[in-house]
């Protein structure tokens, strides 16, 4: 598939690394694509260009921006070419402000989530939440102890997130579905739970399993 990411962070670069290991053509999308000129030395087959460059080559999308900025990213991408595809969206509400004892602050509540704001503002892509409760070091092909970790996704549209289950299976993740875009509220806090032992003890390495 070819794979258009929104993004030139750490969730940005790992990802497209890992589709690339994984057998999809990539291409990194920012505001100032030559900040990654050490990616793409390091990922010779991938190709970079501003948001709505990322957003026009890819087939299937990848959300991996600052929270507070996610909306701003998906304008400079452009509602056309973002319009009818899926979206996997990786971002978090992290509020600009620093976390109490080791908890985030976030500038959603429980009842709405960044997912459905954005899904709201771009009725026409078809987002599905995933990546956004592990660190980037466990997103592709993660190795713990505990075995193979649970990644929880939601989104409105079926066949959507079943490509992404399909995703997740390629990345060595077992796949929890939650169904509708409103399971948002639920899976974008765990990061904040993720994130407490990484700033209370600097543990970072671990992600969720679900057990019966
Ligand atoms: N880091 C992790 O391990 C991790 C794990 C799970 C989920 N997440 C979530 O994944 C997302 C990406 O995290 P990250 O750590 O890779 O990077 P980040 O530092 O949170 O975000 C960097 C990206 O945000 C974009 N950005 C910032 N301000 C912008 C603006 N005003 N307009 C448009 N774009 C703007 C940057 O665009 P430019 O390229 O143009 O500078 C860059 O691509 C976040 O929502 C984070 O909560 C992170």
């Amino acid at each position: 598939m070819k794979v258009g990411i929104l993004g030139s962070g750490e969730v940005a670069q790992v990802l497209g690394a890992g589709f690339l290991k994984h057998g999809h053509a990539v291409m990194l999308g920012s505001r100032t694509p030559a900040k990654l000129a050490d990616w793409t030395k390091k990922n010779p087959e991938a190709t970079t260009g501003t948001f709505a460059d990322a957003a026009q080559f890819g087939e299937l999308l990848v959300l991996a921006v600052k929270g507070t900025a996610a909306d701003e990213a998906l304008q400079l991408a452009g509602k056309q070419k973002i319009a009818g595809k899926v979206v996997i969206d990786a971002t978090n509400p992290i509020a600009p402000a620093p976390p109490v004892n080791g908890v985030l602050k976030y500038f959603t509540t429980l009842d709405d989530s960044l997912m459905e704001r954005l899904q709201r503002s771009h009725p026409d892509a078809r987002f599905v939440k995933a990546f956004n409760s592990v660190g980037s070091a466990c997103m592709v092909d993660p190795k713990l102890k505990g075995g193979k970790p649970t990644m929880f996704i939601c989104g409105n549209d079926d066949a959507a997130r079943a490509t992404v289950t399909g995703i997740l299976d390629q990345f060595g993740w077992e796949t929890s579905d939650l169904g509708r875009a409103e399971a948002a509220r639920a899976i974008e806090p765990l990061c904040m739970l993720w994130c407490i032992p990484g700033f209370l003890r600097n543990d970072w390495v671990h992600a969720y399993k679900v057990l019966s």
